[in-house]
């Protein structure tokens, strides 16, 4: 079974840490710190519109049906899966603490075929989800300038694709008003393509977040969020949360499917389980803690928009603007997309950041050409891949629909936490005197259960996220076939020449 193969995770943990130990500094508090940053970011600002409100296309049909008020139990779903799939990450993570995240837990675990699948499905995730936060970016920033007195043409902050997936009139009048180039109107989101080629540029010069501006991004983050609340709950209409549940279950899962988008990233944290004191303790309540401070804030945001305005208002780029304007509150809503602004392109950031990197882990295992690990000289940036990676968001984010790409991240990122579910199982049986530094407790419940629980939620995405990452996938083994199998660094046992990278995680 060679597609089986797996990489031995001594050979994980040795060969590209040039520093076996690092120093255990981080407590519950920084790792709590840690996974605010890395998860509120569009999601909460932007997807639970889509989530609250639903989609219905303007013949009619009905794309997804949304959660209305009862929202907040999407959220409190969420939490608890999310939660499952988290204990799996902090395991693995704490064994195997290298760059890579869950395509490397995969390769350690279920063999190279199940990694590649995982790092194709990562690239959903990574790149995929950057298109929706710069459309989502795009739309505050818009309301910011709103803010101005500023008013951009509507087809220059109205990607193709979503102004065919409206059902705003206003919207849809762009199609016939947008000027034209050889017949087709042009519409495009230029606040969005300009934001990914900001942050692709300061990634090609090196930057990257530091602790210092997490703290920052922290504290905007909370303070905008809290301020929403505090100024919204005073202009709740109670009888906006009747009906509570207009779609029932179907709404609040449907919804759900598609506002995942707002845990993304907390699994990035469990990469610092080498660095954490006491990782036995300090893991689990880090990354438990931080979810549940999430979800709480979740919960009560999503309650107030949906009491501030009809939740069928709150479908837009921009909701929690949208809610105050409506209500009334300008100066706020102003303050709140500023707030918004800067959260977001921190998200971008990360995720622009990380892309590159797993592409590198990739190519360093042979199962992408070497010259996607080439390494700039001097800025010890993967430039070759920040840079496609840059191109690809930032031409996309341009016609992109938000919906869409939010239904794409979330498919391919729920797949990848299934696997992460069942590695750790996998590696129980195989290797169970292996030590480690974190176990998930009571494991086969929470394995088996965080894995059914992120196919539930899969299950309510819409047939269009089911066709595009089968697409996708297939893609994917197209290119493992042709290329990966014959070029894998394990399978061949020879060593790929790819020079080493200094900072990535
Ligand atoms: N959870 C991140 C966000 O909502 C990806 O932007």
């Amino acid at each position: 079974m060679h597609l089986f193969k797996r990489k031995p995770i001594v050979a994980v943990e040795t060969e590209e840490n040039g520093t076996p130990h690092m120093r255990r500094a981080l407590g519950t508090s920084d790792l709590i710190l840690l996974s605010i940053g890395a998860v509120i970011g569009a999601g909460i600002f932007s997807a639970l519109g889509t989530a609250a409100a639903g989609e219905v296309l303007a013949d009619g049909t009905v794309v997804r049906y949304g959660a209305g008020p009862a929202l907040v139990l999407s959220f409190v779903l969420l939490g608890a899966v999310c939660g499952l799939a988290a204990l799996c990450y902090a395991e693995l993570a704490s064994m195997i603490p290298q760059a890579g995240s869950a395509y490397a837990y995969s390769y350690a675990t279920l063999g190279e075929i199940v990694a590649w699948i995982v790092g194709w499905a990562l690239v959903l995730e990574y790149a995929i989800g950057n298109i929706a936060v710069a459309i989502a970016w795009g739309g505050y920033f818009d309301s910011l300038l709103t803010g101005f007195g500023i008013n951009l043409p509507g087809w220059m902050t109205h990607g193709y694709w979503v102004v065919k997936a409206s059902s705003d009139p206003e919207v849809l009048a762009l199609l016939d008003s947008a000027p034209r180039l050889l017949g087709i109107p042009i519409l495009v989101n230029i606040p969005a393509f300009t934001i990914v080629a900001l942050v692709t540029w300061l990634l090609m010069l090196g930057v990257r977040e530091s602790a210092r501006a997490n703290a920052v991004m922290v504290v905007v983050k909370l303070a905008v969020l809290v301020l929403f609340v505090v100024v919204g709950a005073q202009h709740i209409d109670t009888a906006n949360y009747t009906p509570f549940a207009p779609n029932g279950f179907r709404g609040i899962h449907q919804g759900a499917a598609i506002v995942f988008f707002a845990y993304i990233g907390f699994d990035a944290i469990s990469t610092a389980a080498e660095e954490t004191k006491d990782p036995q303790r300090t893991m689990p309540r880090g990354i438990l803690g931080g979810l549940a401070i999430c979800t709480l804030i979740y919960v009560i945001v999503g309650f107030v928009a949906t009491g501030l305005v009809p939740y069928e208002q709150l479908r837009a780029s921009d909701p929690l603007a949208r809610a105050l304007e409506l209500a009334g509150l300008e100066t706020v809503s102003w303050i709140v997309s500023a707030g918004a602004v800067v959260s977001m392109a921190a998200v971008l950031l990360v995720f622009q950041y990380g892309q590159p990197r797993i592409f590198y882990a990739m190519a360093r295992d042979g199962l992408l050409p070497k010259w996607a690990a080439k390494i700039h000289p001097r800025t010890q940036v993967p430039w070759v891949t920040t840079l496609l990676t840059g191109v690809v968001v930032a031409v996309a984010s341009l016609v992109a629909n938000d919906a869409a790409t939010y239904d794409l991240t979330n498919i391919g990122t729920l797949a990848a936490f299934a696997v992460v579910c069942i590695g750790v199982l996998a590696l129980r049986i195989r290797e169970p005197d292996r030590p480690r530094p974190f176990r998930v407790p009571f494991l086969p419940v929470v394995a088996l259960g965080g894995a059914g629980a992120c196919v539930f939620v899969m299950k309510g995405l819409p047939i269009s996220a089911w066709i595009g990452f089968a697409v996708w996938m297939t893609l994917g083994l197209i290119i493992y076939f042709t290329y990966g199998v014959r070029h894998s660094v394990l399978r061949r046992g020879t060593d790929a020449a790819v020079p080493p990278l200094k900072d990535s995680h």
